[in-house]
């Protein structure tokens, strides 16, 4: 069975995976050129024109302890990936990657069932490459092509599995402490004043760190606060 499949256009590739998960295997890719409903964060729209890179990745974890590290794994390796080619990138928690703070590539893991049973996530990647203009999504957004950069798709998609599953064995194994010090290298926000979203009631406060476990350490008017997840505003 081939690894990857490939659309011209698709509603979109992490509802593919969900659709098909039973019969596919750990590490299966779907790619697209375009999506036609594209789905962000917190039931948000990722507008999905051509130019962007767009692709979904099939995991079956032998366990589910660190299920959301593998997202912030897969932030990580867009990281490395981008700052090769352009070094002011950075990562926002839990897992967006920014350059010269505007949005560049955005995550989004689901669960999947299969027949009833957690079987495996979909790590869905949206990457800004090649589009000439940004839609107004309501944040600052930018693409590799505004930044200047050149970037071929395929290759970069190569260089960011590459780094995902050279770390991924140590994740399964010992969750986000794996990656805690590259990931904190990244993360700029330490001692920054920030409001995080998730739903709720936005709590402000200035951040103190990223955990061992991923999670972000906060001081607030009222005390520490530990956030498991959540929308930075920076
Ligand atoms: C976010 O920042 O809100 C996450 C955006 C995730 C978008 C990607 S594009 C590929 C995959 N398919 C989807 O429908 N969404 C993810």
């Amino acid at each position: 069975m081939s690894s990857s499949v490939h659309f011209k256009e698709i509603d979109s590739t992490n509802n593919y995976l969900k659709e098909h998960c039973a019969q596919l295997p750990h590490g299966f890719i779907v790619t697209a050129d375009k999506q036609t409903a594209g789905r962000g964060r917190f039931n948000r729209k990722w507008v999905s024109q051509e130019g962007g890179l767009y692709f979904s990745v099939l995991i079956k974890p032998e366990q589910t302890d660190f299920w959301p590290n593998f997202t912030q794994l897969m932030g990580l390796s867009l990281c490395r990936a981008i700052e090769k080619r352009y070094p002011k990138t950075y990562l926002k928690w839990p897992n967006d990657v920014l350059a010269d703070g505007k949005k560049l590539c955005g995550i989004l893991s689901e669960g999947v069932l299969c027949g009833g049973k957690l079987e495996g996530m979909i790590i869905g990647t949206g990457v800004n490459v090649g589009q000439k203009t940004m839609p107004d999504v309501g944040q600052p957004a930018t693409s590799l092509y505004l930044l200047g950069v050149q970037a071929d798709k395929q290759t970069l998609l190569g260089e960011i599995m590459d780094y995902f599953w050279q770390d991924y064995p140590a994740v399964q194994a010992r969750g986000f402490a794996a990656i805690c010090e590259p990931y904190r290298a990244r993360f700029p926000f330490i001692g920054k004043e920030i409001t995080v979203k998730n739903g709720e009631k936005p709590l402000c406060g200035t951040v103190r760190d990223v955990s061992s476990r991923g999670t972000l350490l906060l001081n607030t008017a009222d005390g520490p606060e530990e956030i498991y997840i959540g929308d930075l505003i920076v």
